[in-house]
């Protein structure tokens, strides 16, 4: 059977500066500099730049957004909680995508999608001046298909799958668990196209998680921070992009 041909769409992959800023931070200096990682990010190949500029500000700051926004060729995705604040910052930008995510003080990182089903009149409201801007409106959700067919109710033009719960599960050994996880985030992937949304994928992958993610036919882009800040540590950020890249082309069935 000839397999459909968006299953051999090049993948675009988004890189996640979040965790440069977390470097920075720890030191209250300047440095490391979530811009200086971006271009460098943009040069080596990657399509779109994404940053999470957290109520707390723990790692991007709201001057991060301002230069990623002068700077980049590529389109930025501006991920954020739907609170006012963030609203009228993103506003204020016009990023290309509005990624929205659930956000608990106390989480080390962003943990189970956003409950878009039982805030579905309030996301209509909350959503509905960003997408008049211009913006592409993102909702982060895990594969539920309650959660993807409240997202297409409400007018988002992408959904952005949870990838956290399946890398966990390979990270921890549980190997039928993980394979679980992804068929649910196949079955996922295949209704959000049929709902006529973008669908993108991300959170926890790795060189060794990524591939069976980037063979899910309908995904159009993965967001990816955490390992490759860790993995440029040993290789430096561009070739660290370079073989995720090619990790994610051979998932295609495709040459980088
Ligand atoms: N996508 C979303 C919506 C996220 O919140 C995050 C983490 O900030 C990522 C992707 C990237 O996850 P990781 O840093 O684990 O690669």
């Amino acid at each position: 059977m000839t397999p459909p041909l968006h299953g051999h769409r090049r993948i675009r992959l988004g890189m996640n500066v979040d965790h440069v800023a977390t470097v920075r931070n720890a030191r209250g200096s300047a440095w490391p500099d979530p811009l200086r990682a971006a271009l460098l990010a943009e040069a080596a190949g990657a399509d779109g730049i994404t940053a999470h500029l957290r109520e707390d500000r723990r790692h991007i700051r709201d001057d991060d957004i301002e230069a990623l926004m002068a700077a980049l060729s590529v389109p930025l995705n501006f991920e954020c909680a739907a609170t006012a604040e963030m609203q009228a910052i993103a506003l204020r930008h016009k990023p290309h995508a509005v990624c929205l995510v659930p956000e608990k003080r106390e989480e080390r990182t962003t943990e189970g999608g956003l409950d878009v089903a039982a805030d579905q009149n309030r996301l209509t409201d909350y959503i509905a001046p960003l997408r008049a801007a211009g913006c592409r409106v993102s909702m982060f959700i895990n594969h539920d298909p309650r959660q993807i067919e409240a997202s297409a109710r409400i007018g988002a033009a992408v959904v952005e799958l949870h990838t956290g719960l399946y890398s966990e599960l390979l990270a921890e050994g549980h190997d039928a668990l993980a394979e679980r996880e992804l068929a649910g985030l196949r079955a996922g992937a295949e209704l959000a196209a049929a709902a006529g949304l973008e669908v993108h994928a991300g959170h926890g992958l790795t060189y060794e998680n990524v591939e069976p993610i980037a063979a899910i036919p309908e995904l159009v882009e993965l967001n990816i921070g955490h390992f490759l800040i860790g993995e440029a540590i040993f290789r430096g950020l561009g070739p660290a992009i370079e073989e995720m890249r090619r990790r994610i082309d051979a998932a295609r069935g495709m040459a980088s």
